[in-house]
């Protein structure tokens, strides 16, 4: 009996000296600062934005270790719009020890969480393109937000309309009654790139003169299927009194042009669709018509930026070239408006020369 009670004494003495130990503890420098493992957990691989986002990121540090003397061990994993799978998949790369962890949050109330987490483990944690509140990066000053700011492309949005509403006003305005009918297709609720375009793209119509009538407007969660059933609905129901369609994102607006596509609708009678983020399909469309516009979101830049802070937190160095997007914690890439006017259409479609 003696024996069992000390050497539980001897455990428990042995654990509070542990406990001690890890929360006395500061991070040693990298010994090895030529080997950089990132452990990078994104919110859902499957979204077009992320994922393109994801292989700039991958053909970059090929780049860097091609052209430097560093070796890139990049761990993505894919939290599938779970944030419970997302925080056992980060329990694990802290376990792990990875030097710099780079999160696009599932959820972005939970933040403090994982930050205490990374906190204690001493490890730097750059969240990217899913905004965590300010209070939470707060929290300690190895935290770090990588992303461009949502109002400016709800703004850009808002500027494209405005331009093809004064310039082209017989198309668009196609009751000629001088209001501007629209329907609104949202991204996930609580995204703050979802509610900041939706209300900036309006508010910069409004504050530059146009009356707008808002017919409806909805979520899609930035899913190109669930907008075109959101807007076969709408043709159904409004389709003679939409003029617009603002769109989060390009996704959800060729969702919208899908529909009008099964429609045999003629790409002058279409409503006129904006989207956000200029992915590929996004400028074929741009290109082709059935789009209007839309607005780049620097997926390179954002991975270019977050490679380079994860490669001078690791060094313990600043890094130069992050200096003209860095605000204290964030760094901010801009947004650039995208129409037909600043794309290579024609030169893409001109037949190769022999
Ligand atoms: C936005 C982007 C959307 C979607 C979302 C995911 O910035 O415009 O297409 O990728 O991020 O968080
Ligand atoms: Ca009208």
């Amino acid at each position: 009996m003696n024996r069992i009670i000390k050497s539980f004494f001897t455990l428990c003495l042995i654990s509070i000296l542990c406990a001690g130990m890890l929360t006395g503890c500061t991070r040693t420098p990298r010994a090895d600062t030529d080997t950089l493992r990132i452990g990078v957990a994104v919110y859902q691989q499957s979204d077009t934005f992320i994922s393109t986002l994801m292989q700039a990121l991958e053909h970059l540090a090929q780049e860097r270790e091609s052209s430097e003397e560093i070796k890139i061990n990049l761990n993505v994993v894919d939290g599938h719009g779970s944030q419970l799978t997302q925080s056992e998949q980060i329990d694990r790369l802290i376990a792990l020890d990875y030097d710099v962890l780079c999160v696009n949050i599932v959820d972005r109330t939970s933040a403090a969480m994982l930050i205490d987490k990374a906190k204690e483990a001493n490890i730097p944690i750059i969240f990217f393109n899913r905004e965590p509140v300010q209070e939470d990066i707060q929290r300690w000053d190895s935290v770090y937000y990588v992303g461009a700011k949502a109002e400016e492309s709800g703004i850009l949005q808002g500027q494209i309309l405005l331009n093809a509403w004064l310039n082209e006003n017989e198309r668009v305005d196609r009751n000629q009654d001088g209001v501007l009918q629209y329907v609104m297709l949202e991204g996930e609720p609580g995204h703050q790139d979802a509610m900041l375009r939706t209300e900036y793209a309006v508010k910069t119509l409004v504050e530059a003169g146009v009356s707008v009538e808002k017919l409806d407007s909805n979520t899609a969660n930035w899913d190109r299927s669930q907008a075109a059933s959101r807007m076969a609905q709408w043709m159904d129901r409004i389709g003679d009194s939409i003029e617009v369609v603002i769109s989060n994102n390009d996704d959800m607006a060729l969702g919208a042009i899908d529909v009008f596509q099964n429609m045999n609708i003629p790409k002058e009678k279409m409503p006129v669709v904006v989207g956000v983020d200029a992915t590929a399909l996004a400028l074929e469309a741009v290109c082709d018509g059935t789009m209007q516009g839309t607005v780049r979101n620097d997926a390179k830049g954002i991975a270019k930026c977050m490679l380079d802070l994860a490669i001078s937190l690791n060094r313990g160095q600043e890094a130069p070239e992050l200096e003209k997007y860095q605000d204290g914690q964030y760094i901010w890439l801009p947004y650039q408006k995208v129409t037909k006017e600043q794309l290579p259409c024609e030169e893409a479609r001109a037949p190769a020369q022999p």
